[in-house]
């Protein structure tokens, strides 16, 4: 037997003919860049979150770098951000030149832990971007408090998060701007790269529209230098199918997730935690055991993948070396990124998946 990590297979499959009749129909329509399928899949994206204008995108990362330039985020301002999360989030700040000021993160959530938020906001403070990193919203009531007080704007990372909610706000419409990708191993996935934009108001929903073209509104008048940034219309097809499966994609993450549970794992490792009130969607399983590294090493041998998310901390990447981040510095985020291993987990898993992952982690661990 073996249990992969993750099973895009499982998910296309059933729905093969569906998203054939959809490209072809782009390709016959000869419609590719920003054509009605972008359009659509914008609106009902929208629709999903309060109505906030939604901005199509190339991918994730552009999304987070589109929406901290719409925010006018620039050459040594600071951003502060969490170090627990895929290196995109801390490059796209980088990327404009701000800094990346990183926080320590809640070791129930993963996600920035609110109480150290404060002490990091300095007068070159321009945004807060939390990541509501492997499906569980961040604590956005606590951080946009906040923000509030600080009188600055929020960009949600929600590329690991479709669908998920906290106090029954869904992510994506919690923040000043919020991000989407389209990555294929993404909840809402597309066949390719893509992204989006969710923003606040209109306002900034036509800053970032001009931003992904060029900086131009009409392709005539260059008001400022933007980017080549668009969903491809080929994606929005078939993404828009996959909208219509991700909420019982999503249960049937959250229902491997109890099985887990149910199957005794909290009696080995210790279980991902939920904080009180969040729609957690499981885009990844992530539990924690001290003896991570074996664990990743050996249970290949016995049939199942596992993996290590993240296994270095963004304050302590090379790339971010001149920013003076130590070890020790940010002590949950080190913890995690030592101990936190990605067991199985997609819409299909099975029972017996499940049973065979906990039974050879019994024996790895004996
Ligand atoms: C937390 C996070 N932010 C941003 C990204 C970037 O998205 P993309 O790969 O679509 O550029 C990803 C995933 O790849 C991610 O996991």
């Amino acid at each position: 037997m073996s249990v992969p990590l993750m099973d895009i297979g499982a998910q296309y499959g059933p729905l093969r003919a569906e998203i054939d009749a959809a490209i072809a129909g782009v390709l016959d329509s000869g419609r590719f860049i920003l054509g009605p399928h972008v359009t659509a899949l914008e609106k009902e994206i929208s629709e999903r979150l309060g109505g906030r204008p939604c901005v199509g995108v190339a991918n994730g990362t552009d999304a987070l770098v589109i929406a901290l330039n719409a925010l006018d985020v620039g050459p040594g301002d600071e951003v502060i951000t969490t170090p627990y999360t895929f290196y995109a989030t801390a490059e796209a700040i980088a990327r404009l030149g701000a800094i990346p000021v990183f926080c320590d993160i809640d070791p129930v959530d993963f996600c920035l832990d609110p109480a150290l938020i404060e002490a990091r906001i300095t007068d070159r403070t321009r945004a807060i971007l939390p990541v509501h990193i492997f499906g569980q919203a961040a604590n956005m009531t606590a951080i946009r408090a906040i923000a509030r007080r600080h009188g600055l704007p929020v960009i949600e990372d929600a590329a690991q998060a479709f669908g998920g909610a906290d106090a029954g706000t869904p992510i994506g419409a919690m923040g000043d701007l919020a991000t989407i990708s389209f990555f294929p191993t993404k909840n809402l996935p597309g066949i390719g790269d893509g992204g989006m934009v969710v923003c606040r108001d209109e306002e900034l929903a036509e800053r970032v529209r001009r931003l992904r073209f060029h900086g131009s509104a009409d392709k005539i008048v260059f008001q400022e230098v933007g980017y080549n940034s668009r969903l491809d219309e080929l994606q929005a097809a078939v993404i828009r199918i996959f909208l219509r499966h991700v909420d019982s994609w999503n249960d049937g993450r959250r229902a491997a997730a109890n099985s887990y549970a149910d199957a005794g794992l909290g009696d080995l490792m210790t279980l991902p935690g939920v904080r009180d009130g969040v729609h957690h969607i499981y885009h990844l399983f992530m539990a924690r055991h001290e003896a991570r590294d074996a664990l990743v090493a050996q249970l290949g041998a016995h049939g199942v993948s596992a993996a290590v998310y993240y296994g270095i901390p963004m304050h302590l990447q090379p790339v971010f070396a001149h920013l003076g981040y130590g070890v020790g510095d940010l002590p949950v985020a080190e913890a995690c990124a030592n101990s936190a291993i990605a067991l199985p987990m997609h819409p299909h898993l099975a029972e017996a998946d499940v049973h065979a992952v906990v039974q050879a982690i019994r024996t790895v661990l004996a």
